[in-house]
């Protein structure tokens, strides 16, 4: 069994890792192992349904996941990428207060994710020039604008 403090180590270590994170002070991401929780999903899951609002911030800690999205001209919504271990999602709707841009969708054999809340991604993570200047090209891609969908918060 690992104690809470292992654990505490662990998280620290590996937010270390995750280029996005890797020039905050160790204080830093102390507060954000202290505040994250862990999350697993199952093969299929839809971690985040495009046109729904959202709350949290993900982190892949293991396993793969598809982004995929409406295009214009097209019924299914196609996949524009593949995310895994020590890259993130889930920030645009955060950024921005605004609907979630794309699914996000769980690959075999599952996925664990650590999740931050809006409260706690704004305070500690959400003013990293990184994340502010990420340009998805969703313009450019004929994405569509979604506006209603689900109001479940993801
Ligand atoms: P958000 O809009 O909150 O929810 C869906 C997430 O998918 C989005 O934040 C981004 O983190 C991610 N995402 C959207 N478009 C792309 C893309 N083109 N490439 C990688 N990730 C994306």
């Amino acid at each position: 069994m690992k104690t809470g403090l292992q654990r505490q180590e662990e998280n620290i270590k590996f937010l270390r890792s995750v280029p996005l994170l890797q020039n905050l002070p160790t204080d830093k991401l102390a507060k954000i192992a202290d505040v994250l929780e862990v999350d697993f999903y199952h093969e299929g899951d839809f971690i985040i349904r495009e046109g729904a609002v959202g709350d949290t911030f993900f982190i892949i800690n293991k396993g793969e996941v598809q982004v995929t999205q409406k295009i214009a001209g097209f019924d299914d919504p196609k996949e524009i990428r593949r995310l895994d271990r020590g890259q993130y999602f889930g920030e645009k709707a955060l950024l921005s207060e605004d609907r979630r841009t794309a699914n996000v969708i769980a690959l075999a054999p599952g996925v664990e994710c650590l999740t931050v809340d809006r409260e706690s991604f704004n305070s500690l993570i959400g003013d990293l020039n990184e994340l502010k200047e990420k340009d998805y090209g969703d313009e450019a891609r004929g994405a569509q604008r979604t506006s209603g969908g689900s109001d479940t918060r993801q």
